[in-house]
């Protein structure tokens, strides 16, 4: 990973400095973050990305609040609309968006998924973590650097959030002659050709969330509910498709487009070396940029998204329409005839940790391993009358402490035996209020007797490899996880071909043994990626920047307990960065959500 790391950091400075003069935007402080000098419009930073041009301030304002889709369905909206508006800037820009929130009764913050946050861990969107949780009616101001190029997207931390609507597309454009791959594709048009899918449920999981667990998904959407969304292409030239699973919950899909292969070129959001695929596989919170090229006869095909895990069966299209073509027909016709396609079998879809980054690692020493061993189990929660003020998207039953929730039953997924526990102050702003008891420590959880703790890991070296199992003893789900503020080299995945369960002692064993291979030549770099059941992934990080990073199973944590750990990097934040912030005030959850 150094070395992309490193490549990134020669691209950004050559599009400063290289043929070129842009100003240097170094964040000494960030307090220029709030200098709103270039102010300009929604659409207006979306611009061919060229070289010897300044940066540009990019400024968004949202309003999350619930709403009535034309549809008659019931979504939680960003400006009335969900998606809520893509955001297409050009590396270097400074991305501003003031967040009112609007939804009664709830607290929101709103994350930058794969967004580095470089120097603005304060910026990364996790309440009780990185900021105070922006209570019904208030507004907090993101602003960071768009400081990598690729695909990313924003949605609220909140997974009953996103799921309800609260989403949209993040892409950083980049001059085309720093594009790795630009020579395979004419158009990267990310404003047309950027596809988000999502999973709709009958009615919203907010508010709703001790039914979740009925609640279950009923079709997918691309861009929206509305209609078949229209990729438009001239014969004969290639696109850079952008494809974001923007699901919240664990629905791996499955996309292929008829009679056209893809050319996968990224994943994350970092360059990988080209991939010829029918079809490919994208985990929640995963993206993956593809090329296709308009080589078929002029006509209109279908973009075929498939659902797997929570999503099995459901399904949503878009149309491929080559110019010239009258595709009203289409619409007719086609949507029987796609209901059956063997090739949208996961078997032989190329997924992200399949690939190979695109520039080999530079050498380094190994890091030392850190065990996360992922399992289901039933816990019996004791009654607790803690006062925090935020406890995770469940709604406890009775205030204020998720100890009642009724997951005797059902179980949840722990790490090394642990719940996360939100702190009771934002860990990274107010470390030293957050209370010691409710702390525990990746390798000392036995210290604390509690099921549930703020599960920290604090690495002294510069990088750590975190070899995630999924032991498979309580469940045979596989789990997708998300890294903030790294990207992640995956260096392994592997699933035990016996299916048998793996303890920590069957892994140390395989360890010793040499019997883990680790792929450290040209692992993707990764910030989403899937630990399968009765198996692992291995990741490394380098832990090049300061903050308090969040490694979380999202998709765990519906009407459960979350599932994360919080990996604090020092330097801590700046005294005069926390004091210019809201403070989180004392805290009541509502009342209307305890009856
Ligand atoms: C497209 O086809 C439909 C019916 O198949 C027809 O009614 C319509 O006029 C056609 N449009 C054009 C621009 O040819
Ligand atoms: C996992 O699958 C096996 C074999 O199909 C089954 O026997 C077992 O009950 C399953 N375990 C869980 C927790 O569902």
């Amino acid at each position: 990973m150094k070395l992309l790391v490193c490549c990134l950091m020669i691209i950004v400075n050559i599009s400063n400095n290289g043929k070129a003069s842009i100003e240097s935007f170094t964040p000494t402080s960030s307090s220029f973050l709030f200098e709103d000098t270039t102010k300009t419009t929604d659409s207006s930073c979306y611009r061919p990305c060229k070289f010897n041009v300044k940066p540009r301030r990019c400024h968004y304002s949202f309003v999350i609040e619930p709403t009535i889709q034309e549809n008659g369905k019931p979504a939680i909206a960003i400006n009335g609309m969900t998606p809520g508006p893509p955001i297409n800037v050009c590396v270097n820009d400074v991305i501003v968006v003031e967040v009112k929130n609007k939804i009664p009764d709830q607290d929101v913050a709103i994350h930058w998924h794969g967004v580095e946050q470089k120097g603005t861990p304060h910026m990364d969107g996790v309440p009780m973590v990185t900021q105070c949780p922006i209570t019904y009616g208030a507004t907090y101001k993101y602003a960071f650097i768009a400081s990598a190029p690729g695909t990313f997207f924003y949605h609220s931390d909140s997974v009953s959030h996103q799921s309800d609507g609260v989403y949209g597309s993040l892409i950083v454009n980049q001059p085309q002659p720093l594009e790795p791959h630009s020579a395979l594709y004419g158009y990267d048009r990310s404003t047309e050709n950027t596809l988000l899918i999502a999973a709709t449920f009958p009615q919203l999981l907010t508010g709703n969330l001790e039914d979740a667990s009925r609640m279950q998904p009923t079709a997918l959407a691309i861009n929206g509910d509305d209609e078949d969304f229209k990729i438009f292409v001239m014969q004969g030239f290639a696109y850079r498709l952008r494809l974001i699973n923007a699901i919240a919950i664990e629905c791996p899909v499955v996309v292929r487009i008829e009679k056209h292969e893809m050319v996968v070129i990224a994943t994350d959001a970092s360059p990988v070396k080209p991939v010829v695929a029918k079809s490919v596989q994208i985990y929640p919170g995963e993206r993956m940029d593809v090329v296709v090229r308009a080589s078929q006869e002029t006509g209109g095909y279908w973009v075929k998204a498939r659902g797997l895990g929570a999503c099995a069966g459901l399904r949503a299209d878009a149309m491929l329409i080559y110019s010239g073509f009258n595709y009203t027909s289409m619409l007719q016709q086609g949507q029987n005839e796609i209901s059956h396609d063997s090739e949208l079998d996961s078997g032989s879809a190329v997924s992200g940790q399949m690939l190979e980054s695109f520039k080999n690692a530079a050498e380094s020493p190994d890091p030392e391993t850190v065990y996360l061993g992922i399992d289901k189990s039933v816990v019996d929660f004791k009654e607790k009358d803690v006062d925090f003020r935020y406890i995770s998207d469940a709604i406890p039953k009775k205030p204020f402490y998720p100890a009642s929730l009724a997951l005797k039953e059902s179980g949840v997924v722990q790490i090394n035996g642990k719940s996360f526990l939100y702190p009771n102050s934002p860990m990274l702003l107010y470390p030293r209020e957050v209370k010691a008891d409710f702390t525990c420590k990746v390798g000392e959880e036995s210290k604390n007797q509690e099921p549930q703790c703020v599960l920290t890991m604090e690495p002294k070296e510069e990088a750590v490899e975190l070899a995630l199992v999924n032991e498979g003893f309580g469940s045979n789900d596989s789990y997708t996880f998300h890294m903030h503020g790294f990207g992640a080299q995956v260096v392994a995945t592997w699933q035990n071909p016996d299916g048998k369960p793996i303890s920590r002692k069957d892994f140390e064993k395989m360890i010793e043994k040499g019997k883990v291979d680790r792929n450290t030549r040209n692992p993707p770099i990764k910030d989403t990626f899937v630990v399968p059941n009765k198996g692992y992934t291995i990741v490394r990080i380098r832990l090049d920047q300061g903050g308090s990073w969040l490694l979380e199973c999202r998709a765990c944590s519906l009407s459960s307990l979350p599932t994360a750990v919080l990996i604090n990097v020092p330097p801590k934040m700046p005294k005069s960065i926390i004091r210019s912030l809201a403070k989180c005030g004392n805290y009541r959850p509502p009342d209307v959500l305890l009856n």
